[in-house]
């Protein structure tokens, strides 16, 4: 069976992992801008300056996707270049920036899919209390209203956030994102209930208008069976459906079901009264807006039985340059288990490998690994394919290498090697592999 025949391709980025330009043509700053400055908090004092600086070298990024048979990108826009202070004024130049990435891809063939929100709230939002302050759905809603105004003629497919659980979860509970924050449960649930509000604005801001798709992207570490016995299977769903008051911020269901099911998980109502923000069920009829897909990021999962719960890796077990455990059947389960939850079409809007990539004396990446991890990973992801799951798309994370977060530019993850030095760009073995699977639709996995 395989994947379906209009089963789409891409690679995948976000604004200010690879545009750099941070303080040009009038774009406003960031919360990354100012975190990534700060002494100590990015590996070397990295920071998004210049990244790729994809903003002045679109052309040859362009052409990179064209090379490697892209039949979607899908990039983040800058919430501050085009807003420079999150409302109000349009920036003109940054509507003109995305317009060229838009008329570019349109130009070669290949589907823009944008995601709002890929971590870089306005600073000036920021300010003003940013996720915590409960006038931010709106904020996000007049957001989602320019770009569906100045793009949405091209644009047809949207992500609204991209994995609220790290960005809520590394940024404001455990301190290591921007803005650095470890906050309170209350808090936490009250930034949580502020997203998921902001989601179903934008959504209902997407729809005038030209038709359009529309979903909403998870980090997710699917409970991987380690049998298929009907009580594996079971323990892996429970661990995975299910989460706690320690860890809701980091689970997929704290996010999705509110989004898919108008209501948070029975366990969430559990949380002391105290904590729990005020939920409406206007809220919720607003959060549940019907969409079209479930975007899910995956990289690798935990193995889990039913006599053991979940289980350590063994040691020396395989695992990235990012420390991440290669679990390939994490592919198989999680857009399977997902499926069943939510009966929505998947596309997997991230899946790749951080290797320690070099250029050979030869002039080329030869990155053995990576061609592995993909061709393992997506038997997996076929797999689900052939029992009937409804899979949309995969796209690799990254088209190129770029600023990996904390990490800095000590992680890569792209089909194509940057050399931050000149900025000269060579595709790596990783991306010609994938271009023969674009070509033939997975048929040589
Ligand atoms: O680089 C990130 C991306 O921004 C979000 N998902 C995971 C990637 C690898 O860490």
């Amino acid at each position: 069976m395989g994947f379906k025949k209009d089963f789409i391709w891409g690679a995948a980025s976000a604004a200010y992992q690879v545009e750099g330009a941070a303080f040009e043509d009038g774009k406003g700053l960031n919360i990354w801008d100012a975190f990534s400055h700060e002494k100590g908090k990015i590996f070397d004092n990295h920071n998004g300056d210049t990244a790729c600086d994809q903003y002045h070298r679109l052309e040859e990024d362009l052409n990179i996707m064209s090379e490697l048979g892209l039949q979607s990108y899908r990039f983040s826009v800058s919430w501050a270049r085009i807003l420079p202070n999150g409302t109000g004024e349009v920036n003109e130049k940054g509507i003109e920036f995305y317009n060229r990435l838009i008329n570019g891809l349109t130009k070669r063939g290949i589907k823009p899919c944008m995601t709002l929100y890929h971590w870089d709230l306005p600073y000036a939002l920021h300010l003003k209390g940013g996720w915590l302050n409960d006038s931010s759905p709106e904020w996000f809603g007049e957001y989602a209203g320019v770009i569906k105004k100045y793009f949405g003629d091209r644009v047809h497919d949207f992500i609204t956030f991209n994995e609220p659980q790290v960005f809520v979860g590394c940024g404001y509970f455990e301190g290591v994102h921007a803005p650095g924050y470890k906050l309170s449960k209350a808090e936490l649930l009250r930034i949580g209930h502020n997203v998921l509000k902001a989601h179903g604005t934008a959504v209902k801001e997407l729809r005038k208008g030209e038709e359009c798709r529309i979903g909403i992207t998870g980090a997710s570490c699917p409970a991987i069976p380690v049998s298929e016995s009907s009580e594996d299977i079971e323990a892996a769903k429970r661990c995975y459906y299910e989460s706690n008051y320690d860890a809701f911020v980091f689970s997929d269901a704290y996010w999705l079901d509110p989004v898919f099911k108008g209501k948070y998980p029975d366990w969430v109502y559990g949380f002391e009264e105290i904590n729990k923000p005020v939920i409406t069920d206007d809220d919720l009829k607003l959060i549940c807006q019907p969409i079209d897909f479930l975007g899910m990021n995956i990289y690798n999962g935990k193995y889990v039985s039913a006599k053991n719960g979940v289980l350590p890796n063994p040691q020396g077990f395989s695992r990235t340059a990012i420390g991440w455990p290669v679990t390939p059947e994490a592919l198989y389960w999680g857009p399977k288990f997902m499926f069943e939850r939510y009966g929505k079409p998947i596309i997997i809007t991230e899946n790749g490998m951080a290797c320690h990539d070099a250029v050979s004396l030869d002039g080329n990446v030869h990155d053995e690994n990576r061609i592995d991890y993909f061709r393992r990973y997506l038997r997996e992801y076929k797999r689900a394919a052939d029992d009937g799951i409804n899979l949309n798309g995969y796209y690799v994370w990254s088209l190129t290498d770029n600023f990996e977060w904390g990490h800095g530019y000590n992680q890569r993850f792209g089909l194509t090697y940057i050399d931050y030095g000149t900025q000269k760009r060579i595709i790596k073995d990783s991306g010609m592999f994938i271009k023969d699977v674009i070509k033939c639709n997975g048929e040589n996995l």
